[in-house]
């Protein structure tokens, strides 16, 4: 098959005095000073029903830069007949014609939609640009490419024929539609889930999060300038239980593509068993859900590489990335050198609009997630057995600001070692360097997720025991690195246990969830 060798988009710098800059600054303000008016998509229609919700910049909440209108029961519906309608002549389409459409719109991306996209990320979801060109930018456009190149090593994976004999193997799109439900940290995930289906023939309705609204619009803008057809990729928002109600409850409906918390993917779960009499096939279920994200550092490790680790790993985009380090256990013999460089870095970190380009970190996403941690924040302020040693200042009077935030706690099942926050704070155990066993297993026992982890080390024999001891403790586990930044074709992302079906995002695995294969036997 011959495609475009897939290559990972180099990340741009926004220095100061760079083009770059200066475009997403430009693409901020116009955002900024004007209200978007983001619609349903369904079928060739945008559809306005009127019933909207105001788009608010986490940062300055008061402030309105959109609305989005949500959809009601006809209107679910609707998406799920549109998506059935375009499903015949997609499915039949040639596999090149498919591709070249999610290419063309990695390209759009690269260039002429690469400010607005990062300027959305950054005031919907209060990213960094920095942050945001990782996301928005690079790691959807990866998403994009790389899912062509899997999408060819799918097709060329056919069984041995004989003598007289013929077998071949068509990996057909599943019949009936995905629901694609995404999540709001993420616009390359939310970028990915409606698409990574579609490449392999199938349509989709897509259920974006209610904060991700700015970010989803053009999400949707892209896909149609890069000419996908009309129902391929249906997008509706509103009330989530209703329209999960819907579209599980259809007979069509053969697959859910989800990241979100585990709880509502439990409920999804629950819900796809209580109709499975009632679909034509069984149903595709993918999902990645929570996490409560280690690092884990042995005497032997680098005390300047864990503390990197820790302010990186734990405050970037506000500790809300489900990959974020939000346990750690730290030798006694090495915490003095690890605290005092991981305050320090934490004192340099400014916080406020992403459009001041020297802040590191900006506002958590919602009123909800603020009072939550606040709540936790406090509760470490008066427990006996648990101290807050940096940050714990926390204003919602403009942005919903949390200020990252480092809690140490001598007993390893302090709440906030085992609960998943989704916000700058991080939890501290310091351990005698003689327990490293012991403390290995606690690692594993004390949360029932499982999505990412990192051990830093230089004896290479407790790296060893660690991968081992650790071996289903994260999808993604990182020897002497942060457990954030997974790149699409190396670092394939996922994890088991509470934190999901462990299917692979930005690897083949993902890719051939979304066929059902064909085999034909000719015999001549
Ligand atoms: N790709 C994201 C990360 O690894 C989820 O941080």
């Amino acid at each position: 098959y011959n495609v475009p060798k897939a290559f990972n988009e180099p990340v741009k710098s926004y220095a100061p005095g760079t083009k770059e800059r200066e475009q997403v600054l430009a693409a901020f303000k116009e955002m900024y000073n004007s209200t978007v008016d983001v619609p349903l998509y369904i079928g060739s229609e945008e559809i306005r029903t009127g019933d909207t919700k105001t788009i608010n910049p986490p940062f300055d909440h008061k402030k309105v830069v959109g609305h989005y209108h949500q959809a009601e029961k006809q209107h679910v519906a609707q998406a799920i007949e549109a998506a059935l309608k375009a499903k015949t002549q997609w499915a039949a389409m040639a596999w090149e014609h498919r591709a070249s459409i999610f290419l063309k719109a990695a390209e759009l991306l690269a260039g002429p939609y690469r400010a607005k996209i990062n300027a959305a990320t950054m005031i919907g979801q209060a990213k960094t640009v920095h942050q945001a060109e990782i996301d928005s930018a690079c790691e959807f456009i990866d998403f994009l490419r790389f899912n062509v190149e899997f999408m060819t090593k799918i097709y060329a994976e056919q069984p041995v024929s004989s003598e007289g004999i013929w077998n071949r193997m068509e990996h057909r799109p599943l019949e009936g539609f995905i629901y694609a439900i995404t999540p709001f940290n993420f616009t390359a995930i939310s970028g990915n889930l409606p698409s990574a289906p579609a490449l392999m023939g199938n349509v989709v309705v897509w259920k974006p999060s209610a904060t991700q609204m700015l970010s989803a619009g053009v999400i949707m803008e892209v896909f149609k300038e890069a000419g996908l057809p009309a129902g391929v990729i249906n997008m509706v928002s509103g009330n989530s239980a209703m329209i999960s109600e819907v579209l599980i409850g259809s007979r069509d409906f053969a697959g859910v593509h989800f990241t979100g918390s585990t709880g509502v993917f439990n409920d999804i779960w629950a819900k796809i068993g209580q109709n499975i009499s009632k679909y034509k096939t069984y149903p595709r279920i993918v999902g990645e859900t929570g996490g409560k994200d280690f690092v884990l550092a042995h005497p032997s490790s680098i005390p300047a590489q864990v503390a990197t680790a820790l302010s990186r790993g734990a405050f970037e985009y506000q500790g809300q990335k489900c990959s974020a380090a939000s346990r750690a256990y730290i030798p006694k013999s090495i915490w003095p050198q690890v605290k005092e460089l991981l305050l320090a870095d934490m004192a340099s970190m400014k916080m406020g609009s992403p459009e001041d380009m020297s802040n590191f970190v900006s506002a958590v996403i919602t009123e909800s997630s603020f009072d939550k941690l606040a709540a936790f924040i406090d509760a470490a302020k008066n427990a006996n057995d648990a101290e807050v040693i940096a940050g714990g200042n926390y204003d919602k009077s403009v942005g919903y600001f949390i200020e990252p935030t480092v809690i140490l706690t001598d007993n390893p099942k302090y709440d906030t070692m085992c609960t998943e926050l989704f916000g700058p704070v991080l939890t501290i155990h310091v351990y005698e360097d003689a327990k490293w066993e012991e403390t290995l297993k606690l690692v594993d026992e004390t949360s029932p997720y499982a999505l990412t982890g990192a051990i830093f080390s230089q004896d290479r024999y407790a790296i060893e025991q660690a991968t081992k001891a650790l071996e289903n403790s994260a999808g993604n586990f990182y020897i002497n690195d942060k457990p954030t930044g997974a790149v699409v074709g190396q670092q394939p992302f996922g994890g088991a246990r509470a934190s999901g079906t462990n299917d692979k995002a930005g690897s083949i695995l993902n890719l051939l969830r979304w066929v059902s294969p064909r085999t034909i036997k000719e015999t001549f």
